[in-house]
């Protein structure tokens, strides 16, 4: 499904280079459920920001679904983007003055879904969710775990391929991460892969693999099962890496 060979991303301002990922490769397959890892500032959140074709990257080679994807034009991007993958943003990203479902709609617009098949998809990805009844409501009329499901329900309206989830539990407390969770192993079992970036190891470990980064490159892969009996190796490289070269 994606397919990573030593990408090299490097954020530049006037005074600092930073090498968010520094030569990383990642597989991950088709109908995986995968927990990506690592301290902040590891580059998490730059590796689902590329793997979602939301950025590009200087170096390297990136496969989507067996296709080379590194050198797409933007609207190719947004495409490919549109038609593929869903994106859980961790801070939402709803827009403020549409309800909610307008908020779901916005994507299915942009595919030219007739206007039957988008209501069709916006109900049932909020009923999904558990929040059907308020589809008239604004985002800022919402708990902070309703919204987070609003996010992932409008991720999940255009039956995405792929779906990328930068901590999507990280606002909520235990009962609504755990309600998500499971909302995303229904997804996941429905044939959907994903990948989720998450600080919370128990969540992580409800994942088939783990995927830890450390300054922007790929530490170790462990199954789950494994990983309680090394817990050194998790954290042994667990500080600021890149603060060390600022
Ligand atoms: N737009 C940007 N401009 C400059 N540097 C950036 C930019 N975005 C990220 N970086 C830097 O790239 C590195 C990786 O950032 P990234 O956001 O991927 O980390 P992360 O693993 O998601 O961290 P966190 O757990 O805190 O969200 C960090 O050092 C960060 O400061
Ligand atoms: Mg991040």
């Amino acid at each position: 499904m994606l397919q990573m060979t030593q990408i090299q991303k490097i954020y530049r301002t006037e005074l600092i280079e930073t090498h968010a990922l520094r030569e990383l490769s990642v597989t991950v397959q088709e109908g995986e459920f995968v927990a990506l890892t690592g301290s902040s500032g590891s580059g998490k959140t730059t590796f689902l920001n590329i793997a979602g074709l939301l950025e590009s990257f200087e170096q390297g080679t990136y496969l989507l679904d067996g296709e080379d994807v590194s050198h797409l034009s933007d609207n190719e991007r947004s495409a490919y983007r549109n038609h593929k993958i869903g994106f859980i943003f961790q801070s939402f990203n709803l827009i403020p003055d549409l309800n909610l479902f307008e908020n779901i709609d916005v994507p299915l617009r942009y595919r030219r879904f007739p206007r039957a098949d988008r209501k069709q998809r916006i109900e049932h990805a909020l009923e999904t969710v558990g929040l059907a009844s308020r589809m008239k409501h604004l985002p800022a009329q919402l708990s902070g775990g309703q919204q987070q499901r609003v996010a992932i329900a409008r991720a999940i309206a255009g039956e995405p391929r792929l779906m990328l989830a930068d901590e999507p539990t990280g606002n909520l407390d235990t009962t609504m991460a755990q309600q998500v969770l499971e909302l995303l192993e229904e997804i996941h079992a429905a044939g959907t892969t994903i990948v989720i970036v998450t600080h919370d190891q128990g969540l992580a470990s409800r994942a088939q693999r783990n995927i830890q980064l450390v300054d922007g490159k790929v530490l170790e892969e462990e199954s789950p099962h494994t990983q309680e009996e090394i817990p050194q190796a998790v954290m042994l490289n667990g500080g600021e890496p890149l603060a060390a070269q600022l």
